[in-house]
């Protein structure tokens, strides 16, 4: 979904900057809340809406964090009058991230109500040690509570969210985590390995060699995932992330597509490894609209000055040069189960992947990580597990301009 300079984005990001605690691995930004910052958020995210508005005809929407179901009724309530205000609601897919701990009922039905038809679950795991272990709030008992709920509040559109390789984790407890998760029976899926990111407190826990990181163990279970997914009717798309698909008939050319990407795959998403333009509204959030990157200051106070200032509180700005912009796009796309087809491409950067990109294409068919075919190029099952590693030599950075 890329705009062109008389067409708005379609596509908009919300950061919601607050969790109940930090957990041990968690580096997205996100702080203890108190019930006056969060409304002097609220205040100031509104105001940034109003600011980017006229740019904005959201077809996606995602509320994300930090944990934006912590936001009550009443703070709730205000978004939505003003986004409706807006003329911002109405997305074909609204997402809201949610943690077991904070859905209730009421909530639930109010952003049913506002056009809020898709909600992310935060679970991790299933194995109360492990949740323990990493700093969540929640029980296994409200996981299976917060979904009836969800569930009776109408929503038809849920994913949950697991890692895996985490510390204490083996393969047994994994597997019994996915089994359970699957009887769920959600639309969505996503995995992640555990990633050990600094300033966080597994990383210290980790460098203090309080525990070893077992690469073949985590190399087992993501093998597990992709198996035991399958098995209960989830279409991989992306490195992480798998979703059922329901056929609907329709054309040929809608059939097509429909069996690149499983239908109840994240529009949202996919908008981002498609390399389509966004806009990032919250502390922290990045945008990308029209070749240009903005990140906003990962800073709650500081961005609620800026925006009571009347001014959007962007801490950076960058102007990707034409090839760096497409070689990101191109290492973005090869995340995908379906890689990239030569002409999509093509229309997407207006670069073509056979010249540019040739030789990387080649070493990687070479160790046998991709696979190219006459129209399209994606990585192997073996490439995807990699998949950064794979896409790294994509990249044209020294492109990039000031
Ligand atoms: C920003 S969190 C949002 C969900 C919500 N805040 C919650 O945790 O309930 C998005 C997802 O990223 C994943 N994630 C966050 N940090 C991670 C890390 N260090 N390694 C792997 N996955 C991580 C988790 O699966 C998490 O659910
Ligand atoms: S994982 Fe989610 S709940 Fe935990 S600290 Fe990060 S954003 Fe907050």
């Amino acid at each position: 979904m890329s705009s062109t300079a008389s067409s708005p984005v379609r596509s908009l990001y919300v950061h919601v900057p607050f969790c109940a605690q930090k957990c041990s691995y968690c580096a997205f930004f996100s702080e203890p809340s108190s019930g006056d910052q969060i409304n002097r958020y609220v205040g100031a995210l509104i105001r940034e809406l109003e600011l980017i508005a006229s740019d904005l005809r959201p077809e996606t929407i995602f509320f994300g964090g930090g944990t934006p179901s912590l936001l009550n009724l009443k703070q709730w309530e205000e978004v939505f009058q003003a986004m409706d205000r807006l003329k911002l609601l109405g997305a074909e897919e609204f997402t809201v991230e949610c943690n077991p701990a904070t859905v209730s009922l009421d909530k639930a039905g109010l952003l049913r109500e506002h056009g809020v038809n898709r909600i992310s679950m935060g679970v991790q795991s299933l194995d109360e040690t492990l949740l323990d272990r990493l700093g969540r709030v929640h029980s296994r008992e409200m996981v299976f509570k917060s979904y009836d709920t969800l569930r009776k509040a109408g929503f038809e559109n849920v994913n949950v969210d697991l890692m895996f390789a985490i510390p204490g984790q083996t393969l047994e407890v994994w597997e019994e985590t996915l089994n359970e998760a699957a009887a769920l029976d959600s639309e969505h899926l996503s995995s992640y390995e555990v990633i050990y990111e600094e300033d966080t407190a597994l990383y210290a826990q980790l460098k203090a060699g309080e525990f070893d990181v077992d690469e073949d163990l985590a190399c087992a279970m993501y093998e597990t995932l992709v198996s035991r997914s399958a098995a209960a009717g989830f279409h991989q798309y992306e490195i992480a992330n798998f979703a059922r698909h329901v056929s609907e008939g329709g054309t040929r050319n809608a059939k097509l597509r429909a069996a690149r990407f499983p239908s109840l795959a994240s529009k949202h998403n996919l908008n981002y490894w498609r390399g389509g333009d966004f806009h990032g509204a919250g502390p922290s959030a990045t945008g990308y609209v029209r070749g240009v990157r903005t990140k906003n200051w990962s800073n709650t106070q500081l961005y609620c000055e800026q925006l009571e200032k009347n001014r959007r509180a962007i801490e950076s700005s960058e102007t990707l040069a034409p090839l760096a912009r497409a070689g990101e796009t191109a290492a973005f796309g090869l995340r995908m189960v379906a890689g990239w087809q030569f002409d999509e491409f093509l229309k997407t950067t207006g670069f073509d992947l056979r010249n540019e990109w040739a030789a990387d294409m080649d070493s990687l068919v070479a160790n046998g990580w991709g696979q190219k075919t006459e129209v399209s190029f994606q990585l192997t099952a073996q490439g995807l597990r990699f998949a950064d590693a794979a896409a790294e030599s994509f990249l044209r950075t020294h492109e990039a301009l000031a």
